[in-house]
């Protein structure tokens, strides 16, 4: 049986976990292949809003197996806060969670390296969320990591310490200010340990072929954007992980033939938060209002998402490195009441018009190149079929289609379950 994988086409905060909610009915696994706790993946059903940061957005569905798979780095701290929020929600949930053991642990000092690093940056900083990713893939990469398998082996606490020992002479080294009480750190991280092992742990690899084997279904869950992916992002001001498809393979052990739809979830404009370059990013009123409308402030640190149009020349290149055969387009309602919707067809790069996205987006080289639509003045978000779209609406989702050669399936027209239209 084929993997279906989703993943978002922007800088993340795409809206992933909604349409992974969504989708689930149609699957019997759902596998989280890489990113942690930087994540923050939003479904909303029942007028409930659950926000999720490790466990896979298919955790509400009665019979989805719910996987967190090897490419993935665990927070045991976080994962228990999120464990115990769910716990009012049913309490088998539990037991449709496994965990790779081969995923890496993030420690409590990875969170100070991070910090560390960060500071000492200044005004270059990533903008990290500070959850210690990057320092956990550096030690992953580095062959120093501790996995979730180590928890049942004698001797890891002794490697915990070396570690963490390690770290500390690593902050010192960074000549920045970083208080931090680490018993204090530690005991929470210990409770944190004791709740994971209390979960199930898999050879996850092994655990997924054979589901294969057996026709399972299987959708694999992309965090963060491609445009934050460690080699086709917006370099240094990207995550640690491959958040391309390619991220799917190494990150849950599928080989690339067994991949069959690849849904690349999208904005109707375009977010990001932290720093790094955002050739579309708006500072006028435009702009303000699309972070008001669509309430634009991060699900895992709450920091205010920069706001900006559509940018086509980013967004055919994530379609491109993914090999995306089915488009998810989210919030078209945010857009609605603009007179004038722009979309970035080009960019005027040092001089000249190009159409691809080159290695240099930094708004010294380039200037974005707009052609405009028609707004509508339509309130999208009780719609529930293609026929009552605005023609304004119509006209702009059969440009983009006809522009990325992929088809438009999903239009989503507001936050809960319900308001998910399929075309
Ligand atoms: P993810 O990280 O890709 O899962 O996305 P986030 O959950 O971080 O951010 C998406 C935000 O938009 C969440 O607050 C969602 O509830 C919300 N959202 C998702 N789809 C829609 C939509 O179609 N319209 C509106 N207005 N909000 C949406
Ligand atoms: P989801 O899965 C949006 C951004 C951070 C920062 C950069 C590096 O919810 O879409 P890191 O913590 O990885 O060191 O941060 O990446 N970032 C995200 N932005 N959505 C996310 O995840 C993100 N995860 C990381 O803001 O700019
Ligand atoms: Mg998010």
């Amino acid at each position: 049986m084929a993997v279906d994988l989703l993943l978002g086409l922007q800088w993340g905060d795409e809206g992933k976990g909604k349409i992974v909610d969504v989708l689930t009915s149609n699957y019997n696994i759902i596998a989280r292949f890489q990113g942690g706790p930087n994540a923050g993946h939003t479904l909303e059903f029942d007028g409930i809003k659950h926000v999720l940061h490790t466990i896979p957005s298919g955790i509400f569905h009665k019979d989805a197996v719910n996987l967190v798979g090897n490419g993935v780095v665990i927070d045991p701290v976080i994962l228990k806060k999120e464990l115990e929020n769910l716990e009012k929600f049913g309490s088998d949930l539990k037991d449709k969670l496994l965990i790779s053991r081969k995923a890496h642990l993030i420690l409590p000092t990875h969170r100070l390296l991070d910090a560390a690093s960060e500071a000492s940056k200044g005004k270059a900083k990533i903008g990290s969320t500070l959850k210690g990713i990057g320092p956990t893939y550096m030690d992953k990469t580095g062959r120093n990591g501790i996995r979730v398998g180590d928890l049942e082996m004698a001797d890891w606490k002794e490697k915990y310490r070396n570690l963490a020992n390690k770290h500390e002479e690593m902050i010192n080294f960074y000549d920045v200010d970083v208080q931090y009480d680490l018993d204090e750190l530690e005991t929470e991280f210990f409770k944190g340990i004791e709740l994971l092992e209390t979960l199930k742990f898999t050879d996850s690899e092994e655990y997924l072929h054979q589901a294969q084997k057996q026709g399972k279904t299987i959708l694999a869950e992309g965090a963060q954007g491609s445009l934050l992916d460690i080699d086709f992002g917006t370099y240094p001001f990207v995550t640690s992980s491959n958040t391309t498809a390619a991220g799917a393979c190494t990150g849950l052990g599928i080989a690339p033939t067994k991949i069959q739809e690849v849904f690349g979830v999208f904005k109707a404009y375009t977010t990001r938060v932290g720093s790094g370059p955002f050739p579309t990013e708006l500072f006028d009123e435009d702009g303000e209002r699309m972070g008001r409308v669509g309430h634009e402030f991060g699900a895992t640190t709450g920091r205010s998402r920069r706001c900006g149009w559509l940018d086509l020349v980013a967004l055919k290149y994530a379609v491109q490195v993914n090999g995306v055969t089915q488009l998810i387009m989210m919030k078209a309602d945010v857009l609605s009441g603009f007179d004038t919707i722009k979309v970035c067809t080009a960019y005027n790069y040092r001089g000249q018009e190009i159409t691809h996205f080159p290695y240099n987006i930094e708004a010294e080289n380039v200037t974005p190149i707009y052609k405009h639509f028609e707004g509508w003045n339509q309130d999208l978000t009780g719609m529930t079929e293609v026929s009552q779209f605005p023609k304004q609406l119509e006209a702009y989702i059969s440009f983009l289609e006809q522009e990325l050669e992929v088809p438009i399936k999903i239009v989503s027209v507001g936050p809960d379950r319900k308001q998910t239209i399929f075309r």
